[in-house]
């Protein structure tokens, strides 16, 4: 570790998607990929020509290691922005970092106004990655999801093209989607 980039995602990472899947309980929210066909159909769905969604991997040594991606409203001109990483890569400042360079790229070149995301409060470590990358709270939306029997809250995030880019470092970017 680590020279990690930015690039887009693309058909062989199948299997490390899975990877990244198996590395965590917590991937479970992320959509279900329990096998490598159903890692190949995820990566797929991403990277169709028809897709909304605009998926950067995170790319330590040649391997996908993380996600970040942006799934655009054209007519609109906002992205619901997500992102989740390998669980032996967590901690590393990879995905504030990634975040922070596609969130930049989405306002700037990619043409949009406003990002959006979510997060559970019981997943602080989403909320700072979205400060890193500039967004800014902007609600609560309260008992949103049921989790293992419990309601859990939901934090609201947003970022403007207007709002200050954030001041922290960015992973460099191999190649831009669209
Ligand atoms: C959320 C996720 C992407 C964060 O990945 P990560 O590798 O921890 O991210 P980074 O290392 O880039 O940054 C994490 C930040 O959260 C902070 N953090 C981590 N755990 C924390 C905790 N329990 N409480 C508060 N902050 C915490 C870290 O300190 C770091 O911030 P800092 O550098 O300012 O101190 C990762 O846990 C993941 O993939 N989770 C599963 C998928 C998911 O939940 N995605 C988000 C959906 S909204």
């Amino acid at each position: 570790m680590i020279h990690a980039v930015l690039r887009g995602l693309r058909s062989d990472d199948a299997e490390d998607v899975l990877a990244a899947f198996q590395s965590n309980d917590d991937m479970s929210r992320q959509g279900r990929v329990a096998n490598l066909d159903e890692a190949q159909d995820y990566v797929r769905r991403l990277i169709s020509q028809d897709s909304v969604h605009v998926p950067y991997a995170i790319d330590d040594g040649g391997r996908l290691v993380g996600l970040v991606c942006v799934s655009v409203d054209r007519e609109d001109l906002t992205g619901w922005f997500w992102y989740w990483i390998h669980a032996d890569y967590r901690g590393s400042g990879l995905v504030k970092r990634g975040a922070t360079a596609v969130a930049n790229w989405a306002l700037n070149d990619g043409g949009l106004e406003r990002l959006e995301l979510g997060h559970r409060v019981n997943n602080p470590a989403s909320g700072a990655v979205a400060r890193a990358a500039g967004f800014i709270k902007e609600g609560t939306e309260r008992q949103k999801f049921l989790v293992d029997g419990n309601r859990i809250d939901v934090d609201t995030y947003g970022r403007l093209r207007t709002d200050p880019a954030p001041q922290g470092p960015v992973l460099p970017m191999e190649s831009c989607l669209h």
